[in-house]
């Protein structure tokens, strides 16, 4: 089985091409939460989003919640803009928790979503995607032949500073989304996307609740451009999603 979380659909792109050609199936890990708690598939894949150097808020509480057996071969794939500082050192202490431990871990450098919040006019280089497509061709071989290489799996001295207290907390004000009544028409996509169930559309507006987990898919995908980053209004053409990947897609968990 293959977890996987996703905001912009980077994570999901990967976590469904790894499925075809893994001859596995890949499960947002939104549609297990809660009802599933323990999980003993023979290899158990992650797929994932770095958020500020680390692994994102959900998927850490799921590894914390899932019971997992030791003897499952475990591997974890981090989607990134550049690094994924220490996010699979994270993953992998959280499975240790359990006796447990990846025995694979990559790294994916596709495209920076949260960029959106700094820059205008960005001009996205999905050229990238074409690299990104070597590498899970290189992952899904691994996987097939369930190798040991643990090289990309270390801590990181910048994400730890990234995730001292203030400066985390600065990075989640940052790129905190909030609802501009004014240019939204209630059409209620951002609340279907949201892998949290964090938003609720009424006849009016859509309104942002206080769990959200910043992974920007509501800033990106919403047609009225009418979710804003700290205020800051969001051009179309800055709004980015992996160009396989469709809203009915994230929907469909
Ligand atoms: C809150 C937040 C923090 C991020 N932090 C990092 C980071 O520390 N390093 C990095 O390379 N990319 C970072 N990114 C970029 C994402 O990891 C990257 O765009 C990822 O592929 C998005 O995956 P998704 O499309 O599946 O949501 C961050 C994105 C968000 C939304």
């Amino acid at each position: 089985m293959i977890l996987y979380f996703s905001g912009t659909g980077n994570s999901l792109y990967v976590a469904k091409k790894l499925a075809e050609l893994t001859g596995d199936t890949a499960v947002p890990i939104s549609a297990i939460h809660e009802r599933c708690r323990r999980i003993q598939d023979r290899i158990i894949g992650f797929v994932f989003p770095v958020y500020f150097g680390d692994l994102p808020q959900p998927v850490l509480d799921f590894v914390r919640q899932v019971r997992f057996q030791k003897s499952t071969y475990f591997y974890g794939i981090a989607t990134c803009g550049s690094t994924a500082g220490r996010a699979l050192k994270t993953m992998n202490h959280l499975l240790r928790h359990q006796h447990c431990a990846l025995s694979y871990g990559a790294v994916l450098p596709m495209i920076a979503n949260s960029t959106v919040a700094s820059r205008r006019h960005i001009r996205y280089n999905v050229n990238r995607l074409d690299h990104a497509d070597e590498l899970i061709l290189n992952a899904a071989d691994k996987i097939h032949r369930q190798v040991q290489d643990v090289t990309a799996i270390h801590s990181s001295l910048s994400a730890w500073l990234m995730n001292l207290g203030p400066i985390r907390h600065a990075g989640e004000r940052w790129l905190t989304p909030s609802v501009d009544g004014r240019r939204c028409v209630a059409c209620g996509l951002c609340a279907r996307i949201c892998p949290v169930s964090n938003i609720i559309c009424t006849a009016k507006q859509a309104i942002i609740g206080s769990h959200c987990s910043h992974c920007l898919a509501c800033v990106h995908w919403c047609p009225q451009q009418a979710v804003t980053v700290h205020g800051k209004q969001i051009l179309s053409e800055d709004q980015y999603h992996h160009p396989d990947v469709t809203a009915g897609d994230m929907m469909r968990r």
